[in-house]
């Protein structure tokens, strides 16, 4: 089927007493309008139309970050939901299909969930998602008669006994598009907050005689995020299910509950993840790799074989191939280990190819800024790299050469050669047991006159 999807993403969000805009304060490292878009991503819409409002210039870069083809358009004064949806009106002129309306603030909303609405969406001229809520609070209510949804109250507005239906909206709409501004073209104000509702729309069908229905989910995907405690618990949400799920595929988390994962983070089978390790977003971890506890990684991909940590940073452009070692206190950046490469202790290597079997000793580094621009080290395979060497890039460092401990190494070393760069050792007999003489003789002279 046809689909487009329309994001609300407008409203100020007051309540997270924030500068930046609701729909960007991030979930397990991405903008929570992300989670929205990728979810209605699967669906391969033909377009997606972001409606912002509220930090429009962010807002933007936040959507073609994760979806450059998408279209946003600015709904400068926030008068409804209604309002929002009709701002989409011309970026979806002439789209001859299914338009699903979600919330840039409701990141949760399972793709299974948008595949039952398109297809309740042949049988129904509009479906909205509902829930059985816990406590219904401020959520629209559904008026159900059978399968028929009759019409949508807002809390505002409803009487007691509609309050007393527990069956919600969760804002999700599918509807043809051209049926949806149409209808939307008849909403007005005249309610109790004085916004264009989207809900009126079911109303509006009914009375023309259209079909509308109700499709529900879980309560737990349509969590919307209001405030910061909101924030939190969606991010435990996410967590928890997050871990319980890699879990089912076949990863060890020795400590599931202290192990945080990004919207995006991918690991194979057999991994296994020891405590408290952080995955920021684009972080790829092989089948039977072994993370070790307290590291830190982002943008990186780990393969088969390699075990990383403790308490070592991968950081974008961290490129692990297999059975590499990188050991405690080391940071990578941008820097690719060949296959059997070891970093064990105390490193930094940054913006670095690193060969196949090459030994890093401890507390190398590679010396990539010179204050203004970043330069390139690359390191043979089979190379060992003394303990405390710094290699100043740009330089070149040749299959199986070897540098020698605490060298500055400012120039390439060819192949199977040893680099000294160091001040060469001096040797005085006796002059240590000399100085100590000395030494103490000055301090004993100035105890006795004071
Ligand atoms: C809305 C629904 C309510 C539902 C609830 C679920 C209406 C009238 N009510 O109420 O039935 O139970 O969501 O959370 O639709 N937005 C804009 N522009 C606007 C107004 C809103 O972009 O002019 C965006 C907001 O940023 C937000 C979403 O639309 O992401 C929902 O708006 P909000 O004002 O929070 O609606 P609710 O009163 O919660
Ligand atoms: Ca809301």
């Amino acid at each position: 089927m046809n689909t487009s999807l329309i994001i609300l993403a407008a409203g100020m969000g007051t309540r997270m007493n924030s500068d930046l805009p609701k729909v960007l304060h991030p979930i397990a490292g991405d903008p929570m309008l992300v989670h929205a878009m990728a979810a209605g991503a699967t669906l391969d819409p033909q377009h997606t139309v972001v409606v912002a409002g509220h930090g429009a210039a962010e807002v933007t870069a936040a959507a073609h970050a994760f979806d450059e083809t998408a279209t946003v358009v600015v709904q400068s004064e926030q008068l409804g939901t209604a309002h929002a949806v009709d701002q989409a009106k011309h970026a979806l002129a002439g789209f001859d299909g299914t338009a699903i309306v979600l919330y840039g603030d409701t990141p949760f909303v399972e793709p299974h969930t948008l595949e039952d609405m398109l297809s309740a969406a042949e049988g129904a001229d509009v479906v909205v998602l509902g829930f059985e809520a816990a406590d219904p609070g401020r959520y629209g209510r559904l008026i159900m008669d059978g399968a028929s949804l009759e019409r949508i109250v807002e809390f505002k507005d409803a009487t007691k006994d509609e309050l007393a239906v527990t069956l919600c909206n969760s804002g999700v709409i599918a509807c043809k598009s051209d049926l949806l501004f149409d209808l939307i073209s008849a909403v007005d104000n005249t309610n109790a907050s004085g916004e264009y509702y989207l809900t009126d729309i079911i109303g509006l069908a009914r009375a023309r005689g259209l079909k509308a229905t109700a499709v529900t989910c879980a309560e737990a995907e349509t969590l919307g995020v209001n405030s910061r405690a909101q924030l939190a618990q969606a991010e435990a949400a996410f967590q928890a299910r997050a871990r319980v799920k890699l879990m089912e595929d076949g990863v060890t988390l020795q400590a599931p509950e202290t192990v945080f994962l990004a919207r995006d983070t991918f690991i194979g089978r057999d991994a296994y993840i020891e405590p408290n390790v952080f995955f920021g977003t684009g972080v790829t971890v092989e089948s039977g790799a072994h993370i070790r506890a307290f590291s830190h990684l982002e943008g990186c991909h780990i393969s088969r074989g390699s075990v990383v940590g403790p308490y070592a940073r991968l950081r974008p452009g961290a490129e692990l191939q297999e059975n590499t070692r990188v050991g405690n206190f080391v940071e990578i950046k941008n820097a690719t280990l060949a296959e059997g490469a070891k970093v064990n202790h105390l490193s930094y290597v940054g913006d670095a190819f690193v060969g196949s079997k090459a030994n890093i000793g401890a507390g190398t580094i590679t010396c990539n800024y010179d204050g203004v621009m970043k330069h390139h080290t690359h390191i043979g395979a089979n190379a060992f790299i003394g303990s405390n060497t710094m290699l100043v890039a740009p330089v070149q460092i040749g299959d199986g050469a070897m540098t020698g401990s605490g060298s500055v190494i400012t120039s390439d070393v060819e192949e199977n050669a040893l680099a000294l760069a160091r001040a060469p050792q001096v040797e005085k007999p006796g002059m240590a047991q000399k100085l100590m003489d000395m030494l103490r003789a000055k301090k004993a002279k100035q105890q006795r006159g004071s």
